[in-house]
């Protein structure tokens, strides 16, 4: 862990900026080029090993942003990709060879899934998923050969939260390395290197970007682990275009704004529909009858801007619900400024077995809900609606 400069708020907008009196442009400068010419071959070679030798290798803007989100999770180094899963993949790779094996906490999300449960056991490397909140079976679960912990907190889309400084140690028992997505948490919310985690990982087209216009991704961690994912990266070749770093780094610019915002409304829908008639459970991580709560305030700063709910009825009716929604789009994305609704088992754990959707507790019937940062008056309205069109049209199959 790397200490800060300043506060959350601050690095958001000034991390990974020299703040000495200089000329200079204030926003980051796109470096929109492939390559980069020198003057001879003894240049050539000096600029294989910097940001301006050819873009797949590095970029003076991809630099740029990096060094801030490094400031921001309080890492050593960070490295952009062209999405999260990219990011995800890369990272693994790179930490793992065949032969090894994983340990993951079963929730996570699903095309995390799908890469480690079908796509590396292709490639000999095998991972076995543990109940998210029962360490005891992490540690049980860990053999001579294993080399990773995959963690996510908080889940998506159920939200459960994982204690970090447990899972750290027993990775730390065992000389395993950690890696987090904590795409849901955002470095505002939650700064898992603080808890000794090695690698933290996000899908940054959601809050880091923020605007619902971009895909990237970002892996933050220890100096020694970011120069091997580099390297892998270089090879597999899954880099940012600069342009949409330039875009990253300015959705950054207001990521503790939006953040705020989003915790203080997604708790104020959690705590409304948790006593709603047609809801029968709430998933928020600071919401009073979370069973993680207690653990939640001491390792969060916000519960974040995701929430999801069981409809008391049939997975018709969720679908029912999140079409009648207006202000709450459908679409499988969250973290944008505007909300999101979305059906788990028709998005994000669509690719993933029935059986494995069930033990994660994803049912048909799970509305997931990503706030964004409209009026809280007009989003729990819209919501109140969609509950009432539930509600008429299952009295109307009942009265049929
Ligand atoms: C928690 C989490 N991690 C990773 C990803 C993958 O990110 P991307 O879509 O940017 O590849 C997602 C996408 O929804 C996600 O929700």
């Amino acid at each position: 862990m790397k200490g800060h400069r300043f506060r959350p708020e601050t690095e958001a907008v000034r991390g990974g900026d020299h703040l000495e009196k200089r000329n200079a442009a204030l926003a980051q400068p796109i470096y929109q080029t492939s390559t980069f010419q020198v003057t001879d071959s003894d240049e050539q070679l000096r600029a294989t090993s910097t940001d301006m030798f050819y873009t797949r290798y590095g970029n003076p803007t991809h630099t740029a942003v990096e060094r801030a989100l490094a400031e921001l999770e309080g890492t050593d180094a960070a490295l952009l990709f062209a999405s999260g899963m990219c990011a995800i993949t890369t990272t693994v790779l790179a930490v793992v060879k065949t032969g090894d094996h994983i340990v993951a906490q079963r929730d996570v999300y699903g095309g995390v899934t799908k890469f480690l449960s079908a796509w590396l056991v292709q490639r000999g490397i095998e991972t076995t998923f543990v109940d998210t909140t029962e360490y005891d079976q992490h540690a049980r679960a860990i053999r001579p050969n294993t080399r990773l912990l995959y963690l996510e907190s908080p889940t998506n889309p159920t939200l459960r939260v994982v204690d970090l400084a447990k899972t750290v140690a027993i990775a730390r028992d065992h000389d395993l390395i950690t890696l987090i997505d904590s795409t849901f948490a955002t470095p505002i919310n939650q700064r898992p290197a603080e808890f000794g985690v090695d690698i933290v990982v996000h899908s940054g087209t959601k809050y880091l970007a923020g605007h619902t216009d971009l895909i990237c991704g970002a892996a933050c961690g220890r100096r020694d682990l970011i120069d091997r994912i580099r390297e892998t990266r270089t090879t597999l070749g899954g880099v940012m275009d600069p342009h949409a770093a330039f875009l990253l780094r300015r959705g950054m610019k207001t990521l503790a704004l939006r953040v705020a915002r989003q915790n203080q409304t997604a708790l104020q829908i959690a705590e409304h529909l948790a006593h709603h008639r047609k809801v029968r459970a709430v998933n928020y991580p600071f919401l009073e009858a979370h069973p993680q709560r207690a653990l939640a305030l001491k390792q969060m700063t916000g519960g974040g801007g995701v929430l999801s709910f069981e409809i008391d009825g049939t997975g018709e009716d969720a679908r029912r619900l999140s079409e009648s929604l207006h202000l709450f789009s459908l679409a499988p994305s969250l973290g944008g400024v505007e909300s999101l609704v979305s059906i788990p088992v028709l998005t994000s754990h669509a690719m993933i077995s029935p059986e494995h959707r069930q033990k994660m507790g994803v049912s048909e019937q799970l509305i997931r809900l990503s706030v964004g940062i409209e009026n809280a008056d007009d989003l729990l309205a819209d919501l109140d609606q969609a509950l009432a069109v539930v509600t008429r049209s299952q009295q109307q199959v009942a009265v049929g």
